[in-house]
């Protein structure tokens, strides 16, 4: 296994470039199952994540190239049974669920197990195929869906915490191939659903509203090949606004959209953040001492839940005491205990996390866990007095291209290292 060695305080400055988005093409690659054409993808991130549903894809079937950032998918899905060992390894993949039911109309695909942010249930994905005409059964911790032929219907896609991205995502991809019309009310509204609605239209579906909380499928018989290029992560973004916050620093993010990420700039502007949309790019600066702001974390267009532990970082060297709590996973605090090992003073309190800003943060060697915290661990270490080690960088680059890379080129002092 690989480690980060980090060491702290160096000076940031210059053009960091965001990567494609890791949770839009994931439900994408899946989506392309729905055809036997040919689809060629663009700027995909290379990725552990995306890596791993390209194995999928080759195990279901599917002839899979890589190139660089293109991946192109062609052939028909074989099988509908989803391999085990590679989706129990990311909860991501359950997103072949809708594809391969409505495709093949049959599925069988492990249940994603619980992570460390939470317990991750599928009562919305199983709501919407049942919905939909299917029937699911439960075998030896797989879900065994079946249908010859879906019927579109309404649906409401609301659970206990708001909506469920790939939930929407697995229903809106199974309904273009749907009899008839579908309408997800409370569907998921992440720019990475608006991004597959795209996609999907462009392999010929009839979808409207996707981006907004009613979505409308009019079914097809067939979808096509199609040609498309992934949009920027957002939150890789977001990741790096909250870093040149962190380290006071005068960064310009490349190919990042200002309009995914309101929600931040906002918070980031209140609290002293120079945050500035600059044609495809945006450019942070922050010279002065920060105030400290709560953060409650909500489905989008609230604050997302996968910038709170970056948020966290930044608000443990800002004086003043902040609280953040998370709606989405209630439990997402794995890093609190890390970042303490660095001289943060942060405690749990009624589900949420009381953050009282110290001066510095000191380097130490810390866990990686999930792939936001880690990226939290990474803030920290940038900042901290000293030298960090963070362990288990498989779980960064889960989510982050070349992250080392990315942030020696702006002056950090960051070494991969074998742990
Ligand atoms: C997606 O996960 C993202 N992953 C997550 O990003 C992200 O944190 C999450 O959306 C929320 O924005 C991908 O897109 C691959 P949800 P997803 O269903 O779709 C509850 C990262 O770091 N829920 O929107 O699995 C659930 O427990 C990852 O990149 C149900 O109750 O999340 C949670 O509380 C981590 N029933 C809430 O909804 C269900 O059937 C939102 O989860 C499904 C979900």
């Amino acid at each position: 296994m690989e480690k980060f060695v980090i060491e702290g305080g160096m000076p940031l400055k210059g053009e960091i470039k965001v990567s494609g988005s890791k949770n839009a093409t994931l439900p994408i690659l899946a989506a392309t199952l729905l055809t036997d054409g040919v689809c060629e993808i663009r700027n995909v991130p290379k990725l552990r994540d995306t890596m791993t549903m390209c194995k999928l894809l080759r195990t279901l079937g599917k002839t899979v190239e890589i190139a660089g950032n293109k991946v192109t998918i062609s052939g028909s899905a074989n099988t509908h049974v989803a391999d085990y060992k590679l989706v129990s390894t990311m909860r991501g993949s359950f997103c072949v669920l809708g594809p391969l039911l409505a495709k093949l109309g049959k599925a069988n695909v492990s249940m994603p197990g619980g992570c460390v942010i939470g317990v991750r249930p599928i009562d919305l994905h199983l709501k919407g195929i049942l919905a939909l005409g299917a029937k699911a059964d439960f075998e030896g911790g797989n879900v065994i869906a079946s249908a010859p032929k879906l019927k579109g219907s309404q649906m409401y896609l609301g659970g206990t915490f708001g909506s469920s991205v790939l939930a929407t995502a697995n229903v809106m991809s199974a309904a273009c191939l749907a009899l008839g019309e579908t309408i997800i009310e409370c569907a998921a509204c992440e720019p990475e659903i608006e991004d597959l609605g795209i996609f999907l239209n462009s392999m010929g579906a009839k979808i409207q509203g996707h981006g907004t909380p009613r979505v409308v499928i009019h079914g097809v018989k067939k979808l096509n090949g199609t040609s498309y290029k992934m949009s920027s992560d957002r939150i890789e973004a977001g990741t790096f606004l909250l870093m040149a916050a962190a380290a006071k620093s005068d960064i310009l993010v490349k190919e990042a959209n200002y309009d995914h990420l309101w929600a931040l700039n906002d918070k980031l502007t209140s609290i002293g953040v120079d945050v500035k949309k600059d044609g495809h790019d945006i450019r942070v600066r922050c010279k002065k001492t920060l105030k400290p702001a709560n953060i409650v974390t909500h489905p989008h267009p609230g604050f997302p839940t996968d910038l709170q532990a970056q948020y966290m970082a930044l608000m443990a060297i800002t004086p003043g005491v902040s609280i953040i709590t998370d709606r989405v996973f209630p439990d997402r605090f794995m890093h609190i205990a890390e970042l303490n090992r660095m001289g943060a003073q942060i405690r749990r309190d009624s589900g949420s996390a009381i953050v009282e800003g110290v001066k510095h943060l000191y380097g130490a060697p810390v866990m990686a866990s999930d792939l936001r915290a880690s990226a939290a661990l990474v803030i920290a270490g940038l900042v901290a007095k000293g030298k960090t080690e963070i362990y288990r960088i498989y779980h960064l680059d889960r989510g982050y291209e070349t992250l080392d890379q990315k942030l020696i080129q702006i002056g950090a002092k960051v070494f991969r290292e074998k742990e």
